[in-house]
Formats: C-alpha cells, sequence, structure tokens
C-alpha cells in the first residue's frame, strides 16, 4: 500500500481517497507508526500529511529521518512538507506569517519537474499553513515558491523524495491531483491496480478464506453498506449466506420491495424476511419522546434478529451453526473509531448493535478497507439496482423519528406518501447528488386550519429538510429552487389529504441536527 501518515488534521482520509482515485491502494496511519512498523507492511511509497502543529510547537510529532533512508518514496504535505525539511536538515521558519486559503504559486522550471510536470507556471493552490521552509535540505531542489514562501515545493529524484507546502488533495489547488498522480505514477513508479474489479476479487478470496465451509448470516437494512456487503458475500460463498431482512414497516414507500424483489433479483441471494410491521407498531404505540423511540426499535430489531438468526440455523438441519455475522463497516468507520490506527475515537459505530453473548458471531466485514465511494462502485459492478446504491442517507430508526409525536400506522401512511412525492420530485429535478438527503417530516401533534375547494380543512403540516453536508457533522440547508419547492407543495397538498401545509427548514446544523428527532 501507499500509507499516508496522519498528523492529525481532516486531511489524512482525504488523501487516501485522492490516491485510491488514482488506482493506488492507501492506508492510513497514526504518526506515532515507528519507521520499522511501516516498513513491516512493505510501503510502496508514504505520505507526509498536513497537520494543525507547527514543527516547532511542544510534543509536535516529528519524522523519523530513517524513514528518508529506507529506499521508499516519501512525499510531504503541508506540516508533513516541513516535517521533512526539518529531519533532513533544511531550515523551517516561524515567520509568524500566516498563509490561509487560495494563493498564487509560481512554478520554477516545470518541464523537468516530476511533480509539477508540464503545470502552468503560474497557478493556484490551497494553503493552510504557519511557518514556512526557508531552505531546502542539501540534494532538493526547490520547484515552486509564492510570495510568502519562497520555499514551496522541492524535490530529491535521486532519493525519490518531494513535498509540497500546499495541499494537492482539495479541489480548491487547481492541479493537485496531478501532484498526486505524478508523485504515484513517475516519482514512486507505482503501477495503477486498485480498481474495482480488483477490489471484488480480493475480497472475495479474503471472505472464502476466512469463512471456509461456515455458515453466514447477514442484516439487510435497505441501506447501500448492508445491500453490498450482503452481496459480495453471496458472490464469495454463494448459499452459505442467508441474508435477513426485518421488515419493520418504518422504511419509506417502495423500499421494502427493493430488498424483497430487486436486490434478490440482482444477487440470487438467499433471503429470509420477517415481517415484524404489527410487532414494531405495539412496541411504539403511544411512544412520542424521541430517546425512548430509537431505544425501543434498537430492543425490537435485536430481539428479532436474534430469533431469526436462530430461525435460520433451525431451517437448515445438520448443516452447521451460523458462525459469521455480515458487517458494514466502512474505512472511516475504522478510521474514526481508532480501529488499529491509534486515531482518536471520535465516535463509536454500530449496523447491528449489542447482540447478546450467547450469539457469539465472528464478524465478516468486507467494507473495513472501503470508502463509501468505492462501496457504490462496488455495488454497481456487482449489479444491484441503481436505486439502492445511490440512496441517500437513511436514518436505522426508519420514519419512527420523522413523525413528531406518537407513531401510528395511518400517520406512516400519510408521511410516506408525502415523501415519495418529495423524493419523486428532487430526482426529476436533477437534484438527488446535489443534496445530502432530504428528510420529511411530518409534526402529526400540530394543526393548522386550510381551505380547500369550498370546505375549512385543519390538516397537518410536514416539513421539507433538504442539506447539504461532506459528511453529516455539519451541514447546511439546501437552496433548492423555488419552482421545484412549488411542485412538492402543490402535489403533497393535493395528492396527500391530511396535509394541507409544506414548510421549509432553513436551519444549519448547528444548531440543528439534520433528523428532527
Ligand atoms: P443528525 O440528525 O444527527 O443526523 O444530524 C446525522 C446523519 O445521521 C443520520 N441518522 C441516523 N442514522 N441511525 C442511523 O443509522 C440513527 O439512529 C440515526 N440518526 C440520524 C441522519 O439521517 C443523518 O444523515
Amino acid at each position: 500500500p501507499v500509507l499516508v501518515v496522519d498528523y492529525g488534521a481532516q486531511y489524512a482520509q482525504l488523501i487516501a481517497r485522492r490516491v485510491r482515485e488514482a488506482d493506488v491502494f492507501s492506508e492510513i496511519v497514526p504518526s506515532s507508526t515507528s519507521v520499522a512498523d511501516m516498513l513491516a507492511k512493505d510501503p510502496a511509497a508514504v505520505i507526509l500529511s498536513g497537520g494543525p502543529s507547527s514543527v516547532y510547537a511542544d510534543g509536535a510529532p516529528q519524522v523519523d529521518p530513517a524513514l528518508f533512508e529506507a529506499g521508499v518514496p516519501v512525499l510531504g504535505i503541508c506540516y508533513g512538507f516541513q516535517a521533512m525539511a526539518k529531519a533532513l536538515g533544511g531550515e523551517v521558519a516561524q515567520t509568524g506569517r500566516r498563509e490561509y486559503g487560495g494563493t498564487a504559486a509560481a512554478l520554477l522550471d516545470s518541464a523537468s519537474s516530476t511533480l509539477l510536470r508540464d503545470q502552468p507556471a503560474e497557478q493556484s493552490v490551497w494553503m493552510s499553513h504557519g511557518d514556512s521552509v526557508s531552505a531546502a535540505p542539501a540534494g532538493f531542489r526547490v520547484t515552486a515558491s509564492t510570495p510568502d514562501t519562497p520555499v514551496a515545493a522541492f524535490e530529491d529524484d535521486e532519493r525519490r523524495l518531494y513535498g509540497v507546502q500546499w495541499h494537492p488533495e482539495v479541489k480548491h489547488s487547481a492541479h493537485g491531483q496531478d501532484v498526486l498522480v505524478n508523485f504515484l505514477r513517475s516519482g514512486a513508479r507505482i503501477a495503477p491496480d486498485w480498481t474495482t474489479g480488483n477490489v471484488i476479487e480480493e475480497q472475495v478470496a479474503r471472505i472464502r478464506a476466512q469463512v471456509g465451509d461456515g455458515k453466514v448470516i447477514c442484516a439487510l437494512s435497505g441501506g447501500v453498506d448492508s445491500a453490498v456487503a450482503g452481496a459480495l458475500v453471496q458472490r464469495a460463498v454463494g448459499d452459505q449466506l442467508t441474508c435477513v431482512f426485518v421488515d419493520h414497516g418504518l422504511l419509506r414507500a417502495g423500499e421494502a420491495e427493493q430488498v424483497e424483489k430487486d436486490f434478490v433479483a440482482a444477487t440470487g441471494v438467499k433471503l429470509h424476511v420477517v415481517d415484524a410491521v404489527q410487532r414494531f407498531a405495539d412496541a411504539l404505540d403511544g411512544v412520542s419522546d424521541p430517546e425512548q423511540k430509537r431505544k425501543i426499535i434498537g430492543r425490537e430489531f435485536i430481539r428479532v434478529f436474534e430469533q431469526a438468526a436462530r430461525d435460520v440455523v433451525a431451517e437448515e438441519p445438520g448443516s452447521g451453526e451460523v458462525r459469521f455475522l455480515v458487517q458494514g463497516t466502512l474505512y472511516p468507520d475504522v478510521v474514526e473509531s481508532g480501529g488499529g490506527t491509534g486515531a482518536a475515537t471520535i465516535k463509536s459505530h454500530h449496523n447491528v448493535g449489542g447482540l447478546p453473548d450467547d450469539l457469539a458471531f465472528e464478524l465478516v466485514e468486507p467494507l473495513r478497507a472501503l470508502f463509501k465511494d468505492e462501496v457504490r462502485a462496488v455495488g454497481v459492478q456487482l449489479g444491484l439496482p441503481e436505486a439502492m446504491v445511490h440512496r441517500q442517507p437513511f436514518p436505522g430508526p426508519g420514519l419512527a423519528i420523522r413523525i413528531v409525536g406518537a407513531v401510528t400506522p395511518q400517520r406512516l401512511e400519510v408521511l410516506r406518501a408525502a415523501d415519495a412525492i418529495a423524493r419523486a420530485e428532487l430526482t426529476a429535478a436533477g437534484l438527488d447528488r446535489d443534496i445530502w438527503q432530504c428528510p420529511v417530516v411530518l409534526l402529526a401533534d400540530v394543526r393548522s386550519v386550510g381551505v380547500q375547494g369550498d370546505g375549512r380543512t385543519y390538516g397537518h403540516p410536514v416539513v421539507l429538510r433538504p442539506v447539504s453536508s461532506e459528511d453529516a457533522m455539519t451541514a447546511d440547508w439546501t437552496r433548492l429552487p423555488y419552482d421545484v419547492l412549488a411542485r412538492i407543495s402543490t402535489r403533497i397538498t393535493n395528492e396527500v389529504p391530511e396535509v394541507n401545509r409544506v414548510v421549509l427548514d432553513v436551519t444549519s446544523k448547528p444548531p440543528g441536527t439534520i433528523e428532527w428527532e
């Protein structure tokens, strides 16, 4: 792999993704990783990421100079560039001047540069730094500068060591991806072999090796991750896998059918459907507190799934215990949970959380090394339905946390109808890729007066909550075109009799969360 050494900013994941977009496998390691541990991974190259600190700050992570003697090509970015300069005997000056944002860089002799080959002599690059490299280490030639930073890029082709002060991984750096590709191809001479086809092949082999002739179970939620994970395992071990779909009655229009029909048709998977609609309805009866709803749904889900696992075993007499459980854990979850990387624990993730100990499963996590866009690409290649592969995020507790008030079957019907209209219009307007998601929320305990035809109505409002986001941690409300909003409003109030008002949520996150509950 290409190792991306994480100096603690948010940039490491982005760098790792960009490397993979160049068809090269990348892996993030914490800056505390020793050179020996890095070399043990047999890296094709190492990229030192940006970071928040000054190389002179107390406890600032340094680079062990031994890394540069190992014969492994290295690219230093921003903080990594400065740490590299310092470790190799260059000079880093505390100028006290910050360069931040788009900056004009002047390339020096780009024709003969490895990283900057044939790029425009003047270009805009994205900077975010305080200290600056004031003198390149011996053996390096300087290949770019900015008004405030005389040494903005350097390279030593002999030792295959390279560095840039700017952030090539962000799209604001006009030729950023070219810098990374040049490093990988020309500097490090790595063949581009991280392709979707290879990913599938490799994962299939791994799953087979892990599972042997054991039985595997997978809970499908209707979401992208569990579907792709299930499809991969199906590809690997066929009928040793049983997928379980718990229909809790809280999905949106068409989603249960997508799992029960389209997914099965596309994969040939053995599906065990549990109709738990009534059970969830009973458990949620009269409950309006959001946290209560979440707890009840989580608890019921585990109980139903547990029983389903026992049933699956019982259905196949003599075929052995179900020993493996598929989980759709993704690489960002692994990195953020500190899984083997030492990064800070930001949040812990559960897909099928808190299964009881007496159902001891070994986990199969075929997406553990993948970013979301890679998961989608794998899904497409495995022939999964488009609507499933490109589905926007949808919360596990489903529509229950989009009904403000108690959840009833009738209210679910109303919300499902309104939501289907909003989704259809957004899709028709070509806006699906512009928004992160657009919850539709039913204010079931609120009524307002309206007029329709000649009659007075006394119905409920629904809220449209279109948001734009990178990662759901923060979000802004999406400025949807008025005509699209008008169509959604007209259709919902015409076609859903219980709803006589459509309102728009114009709150960012923070302070509002994306969901209302
Ligand atoms: P909030 O409302 O916290 O939502 O801003 C952030 C993102 O997470 C989704 N979400 C959930 N997803 N189980 C999930 O799997 C949940 O309980 C849950 N609650 C919120 C939400 O849709 C948004 O994308």
